[in-house]
């Protein structure tokens, strides 16, 4: 209602800035951009970094595809770099012997909400001179090491999509401990003003990407409610991870003691069909919707075999200044095929309930468990 009476909607309404400083300070991060969204918010943060035409960006292959295309607007190249089959985050191996030297950065996601190893990754960024990005789009208030996502990268990016933690349908945020890639951020999201000049004064090239004053009230009061909401959800899948002992067909990645605060946006489990008499993934998950559980398979493939890869010279080439870094069409990258292959999702939603919740889906899978003899049986019959 502030919003509303204030004939201000936009995104100069003071609830911006509300936002703006309490994600920072919930983050323990000084500075924060909030903008249009979670795609736009790599992009803009990557332009802050100093990515253009000819450099080269490392990101796994297993993620949304903003992680990448954001990549690709800021006219450099994607580098896929596989993920480690631990953690399904980018590993840090991996992403060293992806460095060349026209590596300008590293964008780490941290996938379904389960932080990445940011000190190792930090370690490494120092060492070999490249940038740090942290795509946080999954962790809103996850913790690793004692410090807060947000904090460990040069910069940061989170998403109010939807589907997200929290929403207000549309929206994003930057996060930065440094001032001068905050306002370089700030700028290009508002026509290339300055925070303290005039509206008709533009010091650089920028454009709109603005977040209004009524996706940063809402966003306000949803951010109060992350810590309890992170805290059930965290207890729902300690007891979750308890019943699928006797489930030998699914497991959950184990715990790090390091992960201080698990959001559990996405929690993917593996799916062995050995354990379902030798049921399909696909099938396993078609019986479980049908018994209530929105248990939905991940990413069909790994993000460099999606078509717009594979026209790299008709799209990717009108981009000045790119240049060919991957033959994506041969990539093979194994840990991120094989959870596209094996991996299942249960979203965040779905472990802000209780107790009996949990203890519903276990009794769905033990039931189809023990109807897997019969399902196999009439596959075979076709
Ligand atoms: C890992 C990741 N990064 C970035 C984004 C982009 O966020 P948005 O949808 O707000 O543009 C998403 C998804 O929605 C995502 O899953």
């Amino acid at each position: 209602m502030r919003v509303l009476h204030s004939r201000q909607w936009g995104g100069y309404h003071e609830s911006v800035k509300e936002l703006e400083t309490s994600f920072a300070r919930f983050h323990q991060v000084e500075h924060a951009v909030a903008c249009s969204n979670g795609t736009i918010a790599i992009e803009v943060a990557l332009r802050a970094l100093g990515v253009g035409p000819g450099d080269e960006v490392i990101v796994p292959p297993y993620t949304f595809i903003a992680s990448a295309s954001a990549i690709m607007l800021c006219h450099a190249t994607p580098v896929f770099a596989d993920i480690d089959p631990e953690t399904l985050n980018l590993s840090v191996k991996a992403a060293e012997a992806a460095i060349t030297p026209r590596t300008r950065a590293i964008v780490v996601v941290h996938f379904g909400g389960r932080p990445a190893e940011m000190d190792a990754f930090q370690a490494l960024a120092r060492r070999r001179g490249v940038k740090l990005l942290e795509d946080a789009a999954h962790a809103h208030g996850a913790r690793w090491c004692g410090t807060p996502v947000g904090g460990w990268g040069d910069v940061a990016t989170f998403s109010f999509q939807s589907f997200k933690l929290i929403t207000a349908g549309e929206g994003g945020m930057i996060l930065s401990r440094s001032a001068e890639i905050a306002e370089k951020c700030w700028s290009y999201c508002n026509q290339g003003r300055k925070r303290d000049g005039g509206w008709f004064d533009h010091y650089t090239l920028g454009t709109n990407y603005r977040i209004t004053g009524f996706q940063s009230a809402i966003l306000c009061e949803q951010l109060k409610k992350i810590p309890e909401q992170n805290k059930i959800r965290g207890e729902n899948v300690a007891y979750f991870r308890d019943g699928l002992k006797d489930i030998p067909g699914f497991t959950l990645m184990a715990d790090d003691p390091r992960i201080e605060q698990h959001p559990y946006y996405l929690l993917t489990l593996r799916y062995y069909p050995e354990g379902f008499g030798g049921v399909d993934r696909d099938t396993v998950i078609r019986a479980l919707n049908a018994e209530g559980i929105p248990i939905k398979a991940t990413y069909p493939h790994p993000l460099y075999r999606n078509p717009l890869f594979a026209q790299k010279s008709a799209v990717l080439g009108r981009c000045s200044g790119w240049h060919a870094g991957q033959d994506y069409e041969h990539l093979n990258l194994p840990e991120a095929e094989r959870v596209c292959r094996d991996g299942v999702w249960l979203n965040h939603t779905v472990f802000l309930g209780e107790r009996r919740d949990v203890d519903d889906i276990i009794a769905a899978m033990k039931k189809v468990k023990s109807l897997a003899s019969t399902i196999s049986s009439l596959q075979t019959v076709g």
